[in-house]
């Protein structure tokens, strides 16, 4: 049987109970004949108390040298603490030292390390109270992500992972290949590769989910996504994780529905059932938080067109010393400072920008009367910029082959997706959430490395 866990024990307490625990020793003080030992099993933010008596048969041998990051075996009764700080502590009457962690060379000690310094020991760093409480935000965050498509007839699809196909056809794929430097010699290397062609590592599992989309209806992708672009900034990784929902019979204004209401749902499920480790964001590392989070799940998104964002951007350039570094023109790829502006000084909440330019948009998105816009949606939020991108797709063949063709794809490589509107195409729409992005607006982290857990970025793969 598994053991009781630390979360499980503090929030059903039963006074008198013998129980055995395990954990990792936080802090260990010693006062009189008693020593005073905090243990943290990973399950909660809290820890427990074990209250150790001198008594013990390895008190001076064992106990007296337990250190930070020691691994520990309790067994002992539940009482009732009478010190401030815990309802209830932990008496021991046995603790077995499962692992030792010599403090002259265990790099985390009882202090506050740099989110830095701690990349640099991304082995170790669940250990801490912030990065601890990011694994277990990061979990149940996806949990209700599920949880959320299971309860509107959304059907889970696992999307490939290596592909033929550059989705977003941004030239950003990493390729795949077991060729070594020396066989690259030629006209078409790849047609002697594993796969006869060249092949990469997905960007997005959009194009393979709207083909499942028009057999099931409503699905979604989650999973890893990889691009080989060379952005060094807060909000870029090299592998994130993307949750991509394709929706059948679904426009622009309906694909805004879900995403906004998605959002606000795992938000506010967080809010009901995270609170601890929210709290711990809000003190120590984005103040505010809880207050923004509540902000964001009670009102709706702003909604403004591109060519709304625009003006606005244009009537505030230049106003009051407000300068942007990249100066803003229609038919220009809004930047993060563009996107933050509109959400944190105009709407001061998410805003859902539609109806881009079709020159800054992939060849999927549909086309808008006029023919100078696309019905595509980016979701932008505070502290972030954007968090979603999507769009209604291009549905009529004659368009999409066009559209394809102007953006230079081999359409012949492509027939298999415009089969799909050939075929049986109706109005269907999808978007892609940047999960890590997500954990970034709902922990208030500033460094999108420090909310995965394992960050790859240009130059850095460290385990
Ligand atoms: O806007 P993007 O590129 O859209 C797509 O890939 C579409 N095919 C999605 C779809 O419609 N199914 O990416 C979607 C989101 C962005 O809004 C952002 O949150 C996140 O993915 N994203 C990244 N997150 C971390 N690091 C990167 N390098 C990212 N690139 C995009
Ligand atoms: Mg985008």
């Amino acid at each position: 049987m598994m053991q009781q866990t630390i979360k499980k024990i503090l929030h059903d307490p039963v006074i008198g109970r013998e129980l055995r625990v395990s954990g990792w020793v936080r802090t260990r003080r010693d006062s009189g004949s008693l020593s005073f030992v905090e243990i943290n099993d990973g399950s909660c933010l809290a820890n427990l108390q074990v209250i150790v008596d001198s008594g013990l048969e390895n008190f001076s041998a064992e106990i007296k040298k337990l250190t930070t990051g020691c691994g520990v075996e309790v067994g002992g009764t539940l009482v009732a603490s009478p010190a401030k700080g815990q309802e209830v502590e932990l008496q021991a009457k046995k603790i077995t030292v499962l692992g030792p962690a010599d403090p002259a060379a265990y790099p985390l000690q009882k202090k506050r390390h740099s989110f830095e310094f701690l990349r640099s020991i991304s082995h170790l760093r669940p250990r801490t109270n912030a990065l601890g409480a990011v694994g277990r935000l990061r979990s149940a965050l996806s949990l209700a992500i599920h949880q959320f498509f299971a309860d509107h007839g959304f059907f889970q699809v696992h999307t490939p992972i290596i592909t033929t196909s550059d989705c977003e056809g941004a030239g950003e794929m990493f390729t795949v290949t077991t060729l070594d430097s020396g066989q690259f010699d030629g006209p078409d290397p790849f047609a002697r590769d594993f796969f006869g062609r060249r092949a990469g590592l997905t960007v997005s599992g959009q194009l393979q989910a709207e083909v499942y989309a028009m057999a099931l209806g409503r699905v979604y992708t989650f999973g890893p996504t990889f691009r080989a672009e060379n952005s060094n900034t807060s909000r870029h990784l090299a592998e994130f994780w993307m949750v991509e929902p394709e929706m059948a019979f679904c426009d622009l204004s309906c694909n805004m529905e879900v995403a906004e209401s998605l959002i606000r749902t795992v938000i506010r499920q967080i809010l009901d059932s995270c609170s601890d480790d929210l709290n711990l964001f809000d003190r120590f590392v984005a103040k505010g938080l809880v207050n923004k989070l509540e902000t964001a799940c009670a009102q709706p998104f702003v909604r403004l067109t591109y060519t709304e964002a625009i003006d606005i951007l244009l009537e505030a350039q230049g106003k009051e010393g407000r300068e942007f570094e990249v100066p803003v023109f229609w038919g220009m790829d809004m930047q993060a400072e563009h996107e933050r502006f509109l959400c944190e000084e105009v709407a001061r909440r998410p805003v859902i920008v539609t109806n881009y330019p079709k020159e800054i948009k992939p060849f999927y998105m549909r086309l808008d009367e006029g023919e100078k816009t696309v019905a595509a949606m980016d979701i932008l939020v505070p502290g972030i910029g954007e968090l979603v991108g999507g769009s209604q797709r291009e549905e009529r063949y004659d368009i999409l082959l066009a559209r394809m063709e102007e953006a230079g794809l081999d359409v012949d490589e492509y027939s298999w997706y415009l089969d799909l509107r050939r075929y049986g195409s109706v109005v269907h729409s999808g978007f892609g959430l940047g999960f890590e992005r997500l954990v970034q607006f709902v922990t208030g982290m500033a460094n999108i490395r420090d909310v995965i857990p394992f960050p790859r970025t240009p130059g850095s793969a460290p385990c």
